[in-house]
């Protein structure tokens, strides 16, 4: 692209000023379309990926939960371990934008920090990553956790299911098995466990995946199947969407709920 002068360049959006078109139009016109073409810093999507040691990713996870928190943790477990063996694009990611996902974005606990993150990473290097995300999802609310101990853990941490994707569910869970608080320092430690196992599992998907050789084992459960065949699309009530364990928070249908 020609470089403008300083005075063209003013003359330039002064005239823009007193027609028609629109500032971003100008920009466009002036500097290029934003449909930006893929370099070095800004790859094609997606991004490439190389085979990780999940064992080292999640080691990794744990101690950047304490950085950033869930989220953060696994996408920059991943995305910062690449970054440290390719460089860019990876190192200029904004990856602290991750630390919005803390404790179900921003303390709502709704859908768990580790998994939010951990979907963004699959993302980054799949375009259609439904596939990996719905084997992700289905084994966090099907599997007890964590599954991964640190080497130099602050706490000892025992194993609950969540039944859940939600951080909610999740984390009283596991306050009811542990007997903990869940605003403690255990329960922090809980989760920086949590971030690791999540970190391992979805580079355990990502290594998977890019050999050829990845294999669903946590379909949606048939009982999920049946309750989606009548209220998910295309059922004959159609009022409702979603893949989450309906049991969870509907365990007990209505008088007038027909027998199934
Ligand atoms: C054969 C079709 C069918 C299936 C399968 C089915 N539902 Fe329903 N569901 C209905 C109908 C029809 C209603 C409306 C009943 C009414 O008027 O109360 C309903 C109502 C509901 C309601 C509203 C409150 C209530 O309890 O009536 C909930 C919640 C619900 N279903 C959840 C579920 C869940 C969870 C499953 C799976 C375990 C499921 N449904 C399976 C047909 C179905
Ligand atoms: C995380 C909790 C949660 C999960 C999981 C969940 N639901 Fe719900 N569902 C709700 C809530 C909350 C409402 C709203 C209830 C209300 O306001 O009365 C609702 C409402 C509904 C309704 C409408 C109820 C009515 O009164 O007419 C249906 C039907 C329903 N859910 C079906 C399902 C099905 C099918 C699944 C599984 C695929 C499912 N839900 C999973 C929490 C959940």
């Amino acid at each position: 692209m020609e470089k403008l002068s300083r005075r063209s360049a003013i003359a330039l959006f002064g005239a823009a000023a007193g027609t028609a078109l629109s500032s971003s139009l100008l920009l466009r016109t002036v500097f290029g379309s934003q449909d930006r073409q893929p370099s070095e810093a800004n790859p094609q999507f997606p991004w490439p990926y190389e085979k990780l040691n999940p064992d080292v990713i999640a080691e990794r996870a744990y101690h950047d939960y304490y950085k950033g928190h869930c989220m953060y943790g696994t996408f920059a477990s991943i995305i910062g371990e690449l970054a440290d063996k390719k460089g860019e694009p990876y190192r200029s990611f904004p990856m602290m934008m991750m630390k919005y996902g803390a404790g179900g974005v921003t303390g709502w606990a709704s859908l768990c920090g580790a998994l939010n993150g951990a979907a963004a990473a699959i993302a980054m290097f799949v375009e259609n990553p439904e596939a990996l995300i719905n084997e992700l999802y289905g084994w966090h609310e099907r599997t007890a956790l964590p599954d991964f101990r640190p080497k130099n853990p602050k706490f000892e941490i025992v194993k609950s299911t969540a039944g859940s994707v939600l951080c909610h569910a999740s984390v009283s869970n596991w306050c009811e098995v542990a007997k903990v608080k869940s605003f403690s320092k255990e329960r922090a430690e809980r989760c920086a466990w949590i971030a690791a196992s999540i970190a391992r599992f979805t580079t355990e998907l990502l290594n998977a995946h890019f050999a050829g050789t990845f294999k669903a084992a946590f379909p949606i459960p048939e009982r999920v199947k049946t309750c989606r065949g009548c209220h998910d699309q295309g059922g004959m009530l159609e009022n409702s969407r979603g893949k989450m364990d309906c049991n969870s928070c509907h365990p007990k249908l209505g008088p007038k709920h027909p027998k199934i």
